[in-house]
């Protein structure tokens, strides 16, 4: 018989609030990049919140976070829940923070009730989700070994600083990496609590959300190589300009999601110019183009017809074109079998809840590839993310935090 229990909604309020108060910008959004000065700050708070829930906490070579319940031997099976608290550039305070500290909270209270069936539990932040810095999960496919550790170390930042001199730099949070033997990677299941980050939810006036499945993404880097020269001298049909044949790119990826249809979506965030004066024609542009679909076939033909269509534009302006994935995260399903404990917990505390597909990333996509996985949203409001207007009533959001309980409560006593 499973007891009836409630995270403690001042807690997890006052913990959004003050983690929400590092890396907060002039424009009022948050940016914590990895291995900053305000994510060792971040890292900081929540190591010491993971210890005051109950847990030993443990560091491995990506800088993922583990916190575990006290007093479990090394290596142990356990059930864990997860998220990232690095953000965006000027992001919310509740992207990936809200699983972390939700998790916190729900490892906690089943602490508290002793009600975990004697399985221990587990909290995972992961390092570099969104890739603002080095690129895309670095931390869970670290995690999951889909990343080693010599290519991780290797990436790096625009001002050339590598993953692993970052680092080492954040080793003031004195938690050199632990022997891998100390981690638990053989876990029964893995949940994770997030901001849906869309409008669907709130459309449909559903309180939870149960992820079936995500998206595949991926970071497709292209360079585009022409020929630098004066802006005044060089007749237009001399010209090898650079930024004309990004200009092309840039408008060409979305005709492509377009015509490929289903949830095919391409968007190119960046776009660096080179030399980058306006009396200087580009010589050389590099753009990343973010695409998404919901299958792997999907995502070969997004791969194939924005590849092709560059190296036309290529021929076209005279250009040279390479490029390279700088990430691939592959489209996942989640497990029927949590899916399921995840409904049969929203409608315990009677919340109408919808099962619907992530079209945002997530660190669980990776986990899918190590163990069970589930996920569960909260409504956005307008469903916007990414952005200082991220919001989720607090309300939602503590309800969304006793789903996850409950969840860990079902799956740590089956
Ligand atoms: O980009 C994403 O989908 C995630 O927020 N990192
Ligand atoms: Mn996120
Ligand atoms: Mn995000």
């Amino acid at each position: 018989m499973l007891i009836l229990m409630r995270i403690s909604a001042t807690r997890l309020h006052r913990t959004i609030s003050e983690l929400s108060k590092i890396g907060r910008q002039p424009e009022g959004g948050l940016t914590r990049l990895t291995f900053s000065k305000n994510d060792i700050e971040a890292r900081r708070y929540v190591i010491s919140l993971i210890r005051s829930a109950g847990m030993n906490v443990f560091v491995d070579a990506f800088g993922n976070i583990i916190g575990r319940s006290r007093g479990v031997k090394d290596g142990v099976r356990t059930v864990a829940c997860g998220s990232h608290i690095d953000t965006v550039p000027n992001g919310g305070r509740l992207d990936g923070a809200y699983g972390v500290l939700a998790g916190i909270e729900a490892i906690r209270t089943l602490h508290e009730h002793n009600a975990n069936g004697g399985k221990a539990l587990q909290i995972i932040l992961f390092t570099e989700e969104e890739g603002a810095r080095f690129g895309s999960f670095i931390g869970s496919r670290g995690f999951t070994r889909q990343l080693t550790q010599k290519a991780a170390y290797s990436l790096k930042d625009k001002d050339g600083i590598s993953f692993r001199d970052a680092f080492k730099a954040s080793s003031s949070l004195h938690l050199a990496p632990d022997a891998p033997s100390r981690l638990s990677r053989n876990m029964d299941s893995y949940v994770e609590l997030h901001i849906e980050q869309g409008p669907i939810l709130e459309h449909e006036h559903k309180s939870i959300g149960v992820v079936d499945s995500i998206v595949g993404l991926a970071d497709l880097v292209i360079e585009i190589h022409g020929k630098a020269g004066h802006a005044g001298t060089t007749p237009l049909r001399l010209r090898q300009d650079a930024l004309v044949g990004a200009a092309k790119i840039v408008t060409g990826v979305r005709i492509i999601a377009k015509a490929t249809g289903g949830n095919a979506v391409a968007t190119i965030g960046t776009l660096t110019v080179e030399p980058g004066a306006s009396n200087v024609i580009p010589g050389k542009v590099t753009v990343e183009v973010d695409y998404r679909n919901s299958s792997a076939g999907g995502m070969k033909i997004l791969n194939e017809k924005i590849i092709l269509y560059a190296k036309r534009v290529g021929r076209e302006e005279n250009l040279q074109i390479t490029h390279h994935l700088k990430s691939y995260t592959k489209p996942v399903r989640m497990s029927p079998r949590i899916m399921k404990i995840i409904e049969a917990s929203a409608d315990s505390l009677k919340l109408p809840s919808k099962r619907m597909q992530s079209g945002a990333g997530h660190d669980c996509q990776n986990m899918a590839q190590l163990t069970e996985t589930g996920m569960i949203f909260v409504p956005s409001r307008d469903g916007i993310s990414h952005t200082r207007k991220e919001f989720t009533e607090p309300k939602q959001l503590e309800t969304g935090a006793n789903v996850l309980l409950l969840t860990l409560q079902r799956l740590s006593n089956n």
